[in-house]
């Protein structure tokens, strides 16, 4: 997978972020209308990490910050990065009794010393990236991860007979040009490639979605 020119392969990609910043940027304002489908799934990520009072918590790719503010409701400390400021303008407005620290940040490259948090989280955010940039941004979430990562992404059918039908009807719903790439990616070898040890996979929300829970494996 690293073939020693990931960087180079980044840098390639800066159509695609282009891509995703005006995307992000011009409809922010609309993220959060289906925000009903994915709330159970993000209680059961929260429970799945195991997170305990006082831990500290990353959610990269935030967005509007929801999953971020699912970790405050229970009293964590969160930090939400986000290269969309229109989305991290969203998700600061929104009332919470504590607020998570909103930062503009690439995932590629986070400006966090190795091991600053004891739960990362990323969320929706994967499926719409080539490979080479999900393994760039689990690399980091692993740098700077001390007990586990908890991923969340949409769940192709096993059905290999369905798959390219579903990449059909999520890409209707989805502005990810990726969705067939990501029907037919081995999602838990691009984790094993980026030093991740899986330690438990989880469908939810009718099999909508799928919970990838990861130690870091330092
Ligand atoms: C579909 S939204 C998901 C938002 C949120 N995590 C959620 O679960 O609702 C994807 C988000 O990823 C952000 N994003 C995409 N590439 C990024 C990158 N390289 N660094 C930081 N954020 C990124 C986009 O700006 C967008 O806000």
């Amino acid at each position: 997978m690293n073939n020693g020119q990931g960087r180079v392969n980044v840098m390639a990609n800066s159509d695609f972020r282009r891509h995703v910043l005006d995307h992000y940027n011009r409809f922010s304002s609309c993220y959060d209308w289906s925000e009903f489908i994915r709330r159970e799934t993000r209680r059961r990520a929260v429970a799945l990490s195991d997170y305990q009072p006082g831990e500290k918590v990353l959610d990269v790719c935030t967005g509007t910050g929801e999953l971020a503010l699912t970790f405050v409701r229970r009293g964590a400390d969160v930090v939400g990065v986000d290269i969309a400021p229109e989305m991290l303008r969203r998700a600061a407005a929104k009332q919470s009794s504590a607020r998570p620290t909103w930062m503009v940040m690439d995932a590629i490259e986070l400006a966090f010393a190795s091991e600053s948090f004891d739960i990362s989280v990323l969320s929706l955010a994967l499926h719409h990236m080539p490979e080479t940039v999900q393994w760039h941004i689990l690399k980091e979430l692993r740098r700077v991860t001390r007990k586990c990562l908890v991923i969340v992404e949409p769940n192709p059918p096993h059905n290999q007979c369905l798959r390219n039908l579903w990449a059909f009807g999520a890409s209707l719903i989805d502005e990810s040009e990726l969705l067939y790439a990501w029907a037919w990616q081995d999602f838990n070898r691009t984790c094993s490639n980026a030093g991740l040890k899986i330690r438990q996979v989880e469908a939810t929300t009718f099999g909508l979605f799928r919970i990838t829970l990861c130690d870091p494996d330092h």
